[in-house]
């Protein structure tokens, strides 16, 4: 067994040789390769640029022992081809300068095929699959309908959700408009890249934490649910990796929506969540300002994690959240090859 096969066996749960681990953006500021590429492009024109998003997809894999790419992209681009204008602003993050206000914003709202209009990820994917040459799968993602939702309401990132609470509230029938065309293009977003080689698929739900279990069952799972079913109708054999934050009180629920991998973040017990959820493989959960102190604090609390669950196959080792730009390389390349020796096993049973 080898690097190429250890993290589609761990999302099947079949035993390994060693723990596999690839880190919530794995490609990106904290690589010098990535910040050398971004002095000359905005983040949108790599993302756009197929070439050379599969040039930045493979920088994290050629300079560490990771175990697995992600295609390099974004969640938001998806919401451009609707008719939103998505800016990245440095310092504030992103902007959609028109943001989904009411019934005659979300009825305007376009639902192109998303892999015409995505076609610059699409190709991403083929290329990075080609480029990988089998080294490593291919992890495709989207955001999930609620977390992309959460910007186009509310023009960015936010702290209440005013805008996203009211609607949802106050115009049920116009956010479930709205998230039904979300969850149409996010599937067949998927799906297209599924179709382009990608290995795997994760949904990132980031902020559905801000839900409570009853509005979650209400408001979100539902679409959420048909993203899932519809992809997997047509790709079941592809392993699909659900993932929240700050979530705990609706993990049990992710577990109902059929997801192969449930991502867990640091606030959580790994060991204990786990138990609780059963039969599903899990991918987390290392704090990710862990990764910015010392050595001996990354091995210690990176230890405790794999010795909590050591012997369950099913543990995708990642961060809990995505990797910060202050975390040194060194770091990273230090936490890849101790996850490793620490589980290698010389014959997985
Ligand atoms: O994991 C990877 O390496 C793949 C690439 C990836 C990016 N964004 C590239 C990116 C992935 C998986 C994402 C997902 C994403 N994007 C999420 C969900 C995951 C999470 O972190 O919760 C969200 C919420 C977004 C939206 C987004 N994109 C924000 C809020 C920001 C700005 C915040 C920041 O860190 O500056 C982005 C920009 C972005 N997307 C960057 C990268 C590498 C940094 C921008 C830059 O290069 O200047």
């Amino acid at each position: 067994m080898s690097r190429a096969d250890r993290f589609l066996k761990a999302c099947r749960r079949q035993p390994v040789d060693a723990t596999p681990v690839w880190l919530m953006r794995q490609a990106g500021r904290y690589m010098q390769a990535y910040r050398d590429l971004r002095a000359k492009y905005k983040i949108l024109e790599l993302i756009k640029a197929p070439e050379l998003a599969a040039e930045v997809t493979l920088q994290p894999i050629n300079a560490f022992d990771l175990d697995a790419a992600i295609v390099f992209a974004d969640i938001l681009p998806i919401l451009e081809p609707m008719g939103l204008q998505l800016e990245f602003v440095k310092g504030d993050g992103p902007i959609i300068h028109n943001p989904v206000r009411g019934a005659a914003d979300i009825e305007k709202l376009r639902t192109p095929n998303a892999a015409e209009a995505l076609q610059f990820t699409i190709e991403a994917v083929r290329l990075s699959v080609s480029e990988l040459d089998g080294k490593v799968p291919l992890i495709g993602f989207s955001g999930a309908p609620f977390t992309v939702s959460t910007y186009a309401i509310e023009g960015g990132a936010s702290k209440n959700f005013l805008h996203v609470k009211g609607l949802m509230h106050e115009s049920p029938k116009d956010w479930h408009a709205l998230q039904e065309k979300l969850a149409a293009m996010i599937a067949d977003y998927l799906c297209a890249q599924i179709e382009a080689g990608a290995d795997a698929v994760q949904l990132f739900d980031s902020w559905i934490g801000i839900l409570s279990p009853t509005d979650y069952r209400s408001f979100a799972m539902p679409h959420t649910q048909r993203v899932i079913d519809t992809v997997k109708a047509q790709h079941p054999d592809t392993p699909l990796i659900l993932f929240g934050t700050g979530c705990a009180g609706l993990l049990s629920i992710f577990k109902t929506l059929g997801p192969d991998v449930i991502g867990i973040d640091w606030r959580l017990d790994l060991a204990e969540t786990w138990d609780s959820l059963g039969d599903v493989a899990v991918q987390g959960n290392l704090d990710p300002i862990i990764l910015t102190t010392n050595s001996e604090a990354i091995r210690e609390h990176t230890g405790r994690i794999l010795d909590s669950v050591a012997g369950r196959p099913g543990h995708i080792f990642n961060v809990g959240h995505g990797i910060v730009p202050q975390t040194p390389q060194e770091n990273v390349a230090l936490l890849v090859d101790f996850v490793h020796q620490h589980t290698r096993v010389s014959c997985p049973e």
